[in-house]
């Protein structure tokens, strides 16, 4: 164990287990969202084309609004699946393999912490998603939500651009120290109001390759 840590709250064995589980069940959520998605698709496409149902009523083989000259039904687009950096990175990428489903994936950089352990309040967008997001399933995954700031202010900024769905993952959620109202999806472990370190979480860039979560000795902090 690394001299500064005061103890392990998960090893890296449980945290491989439990990114697992979430991914399968995010992969179940998707994959029923993407059904829906394509069934609501389909039904509009009807209801844009009565003429073309009434035909196939009677024999005649149905053609696509697009056959037709007209708008397509989409196909529901691949879900995105969003890090932010850079606190979730080892997370994210045992994450997405662990969901055995077509995604593409984006990176952002946002910040609210400086270099010590209490939160500034405001949030700054250092690098924004590239994709379109528009009637897209976003997952936004995370390392860790504590004031419930960062998730808050990042699904007003993505719900703008007008996604199907955004739902959040997290590793770790400290509900006690919410200064805003915030519920994440999915929530790998919830933990007490401690300082921790490791898996992607750092205490002034440092402590992110430690391979467990761990709490960070206050004295390293000065507290
Ligand atoms: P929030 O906006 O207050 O919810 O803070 C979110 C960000 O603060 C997280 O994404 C982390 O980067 C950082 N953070 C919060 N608590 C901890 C911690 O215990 N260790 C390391 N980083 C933390
Ligand atoms: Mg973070």
């Amino acid at each position: 164990m690394h001299p500064d840590i005061e103890r392990i709250l998960f090893t890296a064995e449980q945290i491989a287990a439990r990114t697992r589980a979430l991914g399968k069940r995010i992969a179940e959520d998707l994959a029923a969202s993407a059904a829906k998605a394509g069934e609501d698709a389909r039904a509009g496409e009807q209801a844009a084309a009565p003429a073309q149902s009434a035909a196939a009523q009677g024999g005649v083989p149905a053609q696509s609004a697009a056959a037709q000259g007209g708008v397509p039904a989409q196909n529901p687009a691949m879900p995105l699946a969003v890090c932010i950096l850079k606190g979730s990175v080892p997370f994210f990428a045992d994450l997405i393999r662990a969901i055995p489903l077509p995604l593409e994936t984006e990176y952002i950089a946002l910040s609210s912490y400086g270099a010590g352990t209490a939160s500034s309040g405001a949030v700054h967008i250092g690098k924004d998603i590239e994709a379109d997001v528009a009637g897209r399933d976003v997952l936004i995954v995370e390392d860790i939500v504590d004031s419930g700031r960062t998730l808050a202010f990042l699904c007003g900024h993505l719900a703008a651009r007008r996604p199907r769905s955004v739902r959040v993952v997290t590793l770790l959620d400290k509900p006690s120290r919410r200064a805003v109202p915030f519920s994440p999806d999915y929530v790998g472990f919830a933990v007490d109001d401690v300082f921790v370190v490791g898996c992607g979480m750092d205490y002034a860039g440092r402590y992110r390759n430690l391979p467990y979560i761990g709490v960070l000795k206050p004295a390293v902090y000065g507290d």
